[in-house]
């Protein structure tokens, strides 16, 4: 019997619902939170009332979009965490409750394993190949930079992880210091496209492999923003595509080279990209390269579900179907990892 799920996330700024068909996706419907951007960041406060005022009018074209009747509907699957938790909790509370009033089993899922499991969504008339087990993948979102070592669908080990900042955090934090709004990785991948990647040097973080730390690259870039600032205060305009394309190739580096040796670590070379982050598209080039130069099994996800979305929700929330893994009503949402 074909299995219908209606998957919710709310972890930060976007609220999304999503319908499945098995593993295909009917609909994914995304609400960008326009009101952080004045903030110059994600306002916790104000993202939570923006999710209430979303939810509805977004699960309710979701389910149109997908032609799908709330009756049909087999499951409900929502972001647990980690994420922002007055976000969190209003998905928490509309799954719980829309899954007690159809009288259906409920799915947590874990956001940062449904950017990873976005590789198995499929789409109606657009078979594609995904990964086989086990594989590795670099998450790199806003607030997660991981190494994750996949076996199976929920059995996954974070074989490296940041020591501070996010990849995400180090696009988004060079971008506001050179007053590009928020959130500033697209702005940089943007400009970056008509920059020389190799004008300004950026140094590389010494810690061990395959861990990654993006704080000191920001500090560097601060510091030598402000002595040229000193010298020339139109500095940041005049030479913005290539500052933006030399700390993208900085970022870009530090990720492949820590992908590089856990590949070498674990001899695996299945590879996959996942999170907002593997949107960039110097990253998605530099992934791509590796399938001719070392011979790697690349898997990128498409744009729409590399960032955040509710598809990556359905999807995995599919698989836990598939095995049982149901959550009771008692369950509340987490704010980090490993609660
Ligand atoms: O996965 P995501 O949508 O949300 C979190 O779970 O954090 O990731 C958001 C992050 C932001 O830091 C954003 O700047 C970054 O992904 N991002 C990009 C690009 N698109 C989104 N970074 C670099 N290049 C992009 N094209
Ligand atoms: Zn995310």
């Amino acid at each position: 019997m074909d299995v219908y799920i209606l998957g919710i996330e709310s972890s930060c700024d976007d609220t999304s619902a999503s319908v499945t068909k098995n593993n295909i996706v009917l609909s994914n419907v995304i609400a960008n939170q326009e009101i952080h951007k004045k903030y110059g960041g994600v306002v916790p406060e104000l993202a939570s009332r923006a999710h209430q005022q979303n939810i509805i009018p977004v699960v309710d074209s979701a389910l149109r979009l997908a032609k799908i009747k709330k009756k049909q509907l087999s499951a409900i699957a929502f972001t647990r965490g980690p994420g922002l938790l007055g976000s969190l909790l209003v998905g928490t509370s509309f799954a719980k409750s829309f899954a007690l009033g159809l009288e259906i089993p409920l799915l947590e899922i874990d956001h940062l394993q449904a950017h990873i499991l976005a590789h198995f969504i499929q789409e109606e008339n657009k078979s594609h190949s995904v990964p086989n087990f086990p594989f590795l993948c670099l998450t790199v979102s806003g607030g997660h930079t991981q190494i994750v070592l996949v076996k199976d669908y929920f059995d996954m080990e974070v074989i490296g992880r940041t020591i501070d900042d996010a990849a995400g955090e180090a696009f988004d934090k060079a971008a506001k210091i050179m007053g590009l709004p928020y959130p500033g990785g697209p702005h940089i991948d943007r400009l970056a496209k008509h920059g020389n990647p190799l004008a300004f040097h950026f140094p590389r973080p010494r810690i061990p492999d395959p861990d990654f730390s993006f704080s000191g690259l920001k500090t560097s870039f601060l510091y030598f923003l402000r002595d040229r600032l000193k010298e020339n205060d139109q500095f940041i305009e005049n030479n913005k595509h290539d500052l933006s394309a030399s700390i993208q190739f900085t970022i870009v580096d530090i990720l492949l080279s820590k992908l590089l040796a856990a590949s070498k670590k674990t001899g695996v070379i299945e590879i996959a990209i996942a999170g907002g982050v593997s949107a960039n598209s110097l990253l998605r080039e530099t992934i791509l390269k590796q399938k001719e130069e070392r011979g790697w099994n690349v898997f990128i996800p498409e744009l729409q579900y590399s960032t955040d979305n509710a598809a990556m929700i359905t999807i995995a929330g599919y698989f836990k179907y598939q095995s049982g893994q149901f959550a009771d009503q008692k369950v509340s949402p987490y704010s980090r990892s490993g609660n």
